[in-house]
């Protein structure tokens, strides 16, 4: 397929907004930036472009989408039996980083929501993916633009790899700013439960709405997974990820040792700046400083893509704070290691 690069620059000139329009109304995809991570989007009311985003991606279909759109209006004209607490939520968090589960009142289709009978949505705030779904006149659905089971794009170096070729337009947005997906709290539930976290943390959520709620991110059952994309294998560099946790002196000690005795592989550490000069790797990835979680969460998933292209058989983390965006960089850094965990 024919895949047409657009630049951020360009995105106002009036031939390249009426290609933009059209891709979507042909049911074809179109791979923008958020402030998260990039989207592959396509129409939410087209089964026929939802499927190709399943395709695309090589993801299963029970594995539902997030719909974007510009409006709070929109939430009302898809969903129904709305929450109380989703007015407050929109008007703090939105447009940002924050998935809202509702109940689908049927208008968007269940190949959208995996055969849920709920629907997740939410308004962006990143200014070309905007200007993207205005200029589609459609609510979007769009996946994090990564193919399935690796880690989410937030550069577009990331997404020309995984999608030249195979979809209509590729957006080139820069490096996107939070570098981890957004966070999803379900409202259907009598109290609104965190599925997957991100930048809004429990605590922003619960300083709005005054009651405490429930954080679930953390919980994986094979049988009942409440955010279906939960269960799947997720971020895995091709070489084992193991994170050890521990006071620093003996994380150090431990990776160094690991460093002596696996010298016939290609070692690497993906590590806070405070790490850096301690560890004696040959390939030493510094994440960002332990003070500023923000860099850490911007650097995570290009560092992991890095691992692949420098063809590494094994990565070892230092464990860091798992407060506020922490417990997001934790969360996915557990999955990146298949919940492979040394304490020392
Ligand atoms: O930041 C983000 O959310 C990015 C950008 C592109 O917006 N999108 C993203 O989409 O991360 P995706 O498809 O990679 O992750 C969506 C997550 C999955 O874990 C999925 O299972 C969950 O949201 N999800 C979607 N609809 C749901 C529903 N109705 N009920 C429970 N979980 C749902
Ligand atoms: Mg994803």
């Amino acid at each position: 397929m024919k895949t047409t690069i657009i630049r951020a620059y360009e995105i106002e000139q009036e031939d390249i907004k009426k290609k933009i329009k059209h891709s979507f109304s042909k049911d074809e995809l179109v791979v923008f930036p958020t402030e998260t991570v990039y989207g592959i989007g396509a129409n939410a009311l087209s089964s026929k472009a939802v499927k190709s985003i399943f395709k695309a991606k090589g993801r299963p279909s029970d594995n539902p989408l997030i719909v974007h759109v510009n409006d709070q209006l929109d939430v009302y004209k898809y969903t129904k039996n709305i929450s109380n607490y989703a007015k407050p939520l929109m008007e703090a968090f939105w447009p940002g980083p924050l998935t809202l589960i509702f109940e689908n009142n049927g208008m968007i289709s269940k190949d959208v929501t995996g055969g849920l009978s709920t629907i997740a949505i939410r308004i962006p705030s990143h200014p070309i993916a905007r200007k993207v779904i205005e200029m589609s006149g459609f609510p979007i659905c769009a996946p994090s633009a990564n193919i399935s089971g690796r880690p989410s794009a937030t550069s577009f170096d990331h997404v020309y790899e995984d999608f030249f070729g195979k979809v209509s337009i590729l957006i080139d947005g820069g490096n996107t700013n939070i570098g981890i997906e957004s966070t999803v709290l379900d409202l259907t539930t009598n109290q609104p439960t965190i599925l997957r976290p991100g930048k809004i943390t429990k605590k922003m959520i619960e300083d709005v709405l005054a009651i405490e709620i429930i954080d679930h991110s953390e919980i994986l059952t094979e049988d009942a997974p409440k955010a279906p994309g939960m269960k799947y294998k997720h971020y895995a560099p091709k070489g084992a990820v193991t994170l050890v946790d521990g006071s620093k002196e003996h994380v150090v000690d431990y990776i160094n040792r690991q460093i002596q005795i696996h010298h016939d592989k290609k070692v690497a550490i993906l590590c806070p700046n405070e790490y850096y000069d301690l560890l004696e790797a040959k390939t030493i990835i510094k994440l960002g400083s332990i003070e500023s979680p923000e860099t850490i969460g911007e650097n995570l998933f290009s560092s992991l893509r890095l691992m692949d292209k420098l063809d590494i058989d094994l990565i070892y983390i230092p464990v860091v704070s798992s407060e506020g965006l922490g417990q997001a960089i934790m969360n996915r850094l557990l999955k990146a290691a298949n919940y492979h965990m040394i304490k020392v």
